[in-house]
């Protein structure tokens, strides 16, 4: 990259058109890193002194996540562990759990593998053939399993890798579909409640290029292949047209991020305390399952 970086004037690694600014490797690194410790602050994500479940799949975003809390653990003062749960997807969770293993490993991070049919008896392989599509019958156990492994653990916070493009994909996708509920939970914290262990998105406002740039300039081992039940996944589309927006607007992306979080979900999630109030007085059963699935 022919450019130089602004704070020491180093060749650039990264150029990151959203903040009009070019980075060295190094600076890079820092920046990427702050910002994660912003946004833990920001939102209010651990409180000194908690245990942080990460969830690990082994891709580049919880690899980055894992990563950059590591580094921050001190400051932020608190203790982490890994989740890594084997879906038991042939040709896939083979390859990708001792990735996450080793990557934990390296770290000195304890890391619980859940074995998806061993402890709770079928594999996402199985998932094949039922009504809804495997990546989204794949998602609801994920979330379960996730929630119940880092209550056994004994963590305050679950933390996962999604990141600024993954959290609006998903705002798209319910906008579409008009669903309130899922507008209304789309938080980059969400408290504990219930059975439910507190839920953090550290990275939701780190673009989903800089998590590649970052595992990159740092080397770090992470899954670079794709999850065979992914294609056609709509949540590639919705990121090519905000990469196109992007491209024409340099920082739509933390625009959008911005006016939902601070003009439109606390309307929204107003309304749906209200709603969601009705639904369970009428239909426990109904809620239970709410609870399972979100
Ligand atoms: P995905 O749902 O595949 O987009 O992944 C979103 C986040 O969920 C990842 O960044 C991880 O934090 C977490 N995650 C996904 N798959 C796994 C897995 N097999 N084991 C542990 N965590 C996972
Ligand atoms: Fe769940 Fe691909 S990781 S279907």
């Amino acid at each position: 990259m022919a450019g130089r970086c602004r704070v020491c004037g180093a060749p650039a690694y990264a150029r990151l058109e959203y903040a009009n600014l070019q980075l060295c490797r190094d600076d890079f690194v820092r920046f990427f890193e702050r910002r994660v410790e912003r946004t833990v602050e920001r939102y209010g994500m651990f409180e000194r002194g908690s245990r942080v479940a990460v969830a690990v799949s082994g891709g580049k975003d919880s690899v980055a996540l894992l990563h950059s809390l590591w580094k921050l653990r001190g400051k932020l003062g608190v203790e982490l562990v890994a989740i890594t749960i084997d879906l038991g997807i042939a040709g896939h969770s083979d390859r990708y759990v001792p990735l996450a293993r080793r990557v934990c490993e390296r770290l000195g991070v304890p890391c619980r593998v859940v074995d998806l049919r061993g402890e709770y008896g079928f594999s996402v392989d199985e998932l094949r053939g039922l009504r809804r599509p495997v990546c989204s019958l794949c998602g609801a156990v994920k979330r379960y399993v996730l929630n119940r492994e880092a209550r056994e653990l004994g963590a305050h916070v679950l933390a996962t890798g999604h990141n600024l493009d993954d959290f609006l994909a998903a705002l798209l996708q319910a906008y579409i579909r008009g669903d309130l509920r899922a507008l209304a939970k789309l938080r980059p914290y969400l408290p504990p409640e219930g059975k439910l262990v507190a839920r953090a998105k550290p990275l939701v406002e780190t673009p989903e290029r800089d998590t590649k740039l970052y595992v990159e300039a740092l080397g770090l081992e992470h899954v670079t292949w794709k999850c065979p039940y992914s294609s056609g996944a709509s949540s590639f589309e919705y990121k090519r047209v905000l990469d196109l927006l992007e491209l024409e607007h340099p920082s739509v992306k933390f625009q959008m991020l911005r006016s939902f979080l601070e003009r439109i979900q606390p309307l929204i999630s107003v309304r749906s305390r209200a709603s969601s109030h009705a639904l369970s007085v009428a239909s426990p059963a109904r809620a239970l399952f709410a609870s399972f699935a979100e």
